[in-house]
């Protein structure tokens, strides 16, 4: 009677063996005419400091020329800031988005302006946006339709915090 039931067993560990290769075996890439890869594969590959030195981002912004700090100006993007992106960014730590503090070293100038006025496909095919959206676990940074001149005084405005200043 101890030999059936051996055998039984070895018949299921047999079939859950067939079970798992079968399934392993869908997963094989020469199947993904119909799969994408995953956003962290895409991002990790080429996400890096000499590409964020260089990257102007997607969207309506293809050149901005920054000059001496414009205080003017610097009170406009404040005031839209104050009242449409402090619900998830704070100026000197990480809230719900990243600090937008010692940003402008760390992007230029044109990316910035693309993010604020084209996240949806910014998250989506910039690979720098694609890796934050990942870091802040795929909560969107929100398109707020502002205008690109709003836009660019948001962007002389961030220019005024740095990192330095982080308390
Ligand atoms: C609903 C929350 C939300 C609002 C509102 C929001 N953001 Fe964001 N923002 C995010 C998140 C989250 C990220 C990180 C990227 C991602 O997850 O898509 C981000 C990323 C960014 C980045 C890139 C930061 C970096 O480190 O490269 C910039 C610039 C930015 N936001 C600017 C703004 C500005 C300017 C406004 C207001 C006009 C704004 N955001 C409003 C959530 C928000």
């Amino acid at each position: 009677m101890k030999t059936p039931r051996k055998y039984v067993l070895l018949l299921l560990l047999i079939s859950t063996g067939l079970f798992f290769t079968s399934c392993g075996g869908d997963e094989k890439p020469s199947d993904n005419t119909s799969k994408k890869a995953p956003t962290s594969m895409l991002a990790k590959k080429s996400a890096n400091k000499t590409d964020a030195k260089n990257d102007k981002g997607i969207g309506p912004i293809k050149e901005v020329t920054l000059g001496e700090i414009d205080p003017k100006l610097v009170e406009q993007g404040k005031t839209i800031y104050d009242a449409k992106c402090t619900a998830c960014h704070k100026p000197y730590k990480k809230y719900i988005g990243p600090a937008p503090a010692g940003l402008i070293e760390r992007r230029t100038p044109e990316w910035i302006m693309n993010m604020i006025l084209n996240p949806e496909e910014m998250v989506k095919k910039d690979p720098i946006a694609m890796k934050l959206f990942e870091e802040y676990l795929f909560v969107p940074m929100a398109n707020q339709n502002l205008t690109e001149d709003e836009a660019r005084a948001v962007l002389e405005y961030i220019r005024t915090l740095k990192a330095s200043d982080k308390k």
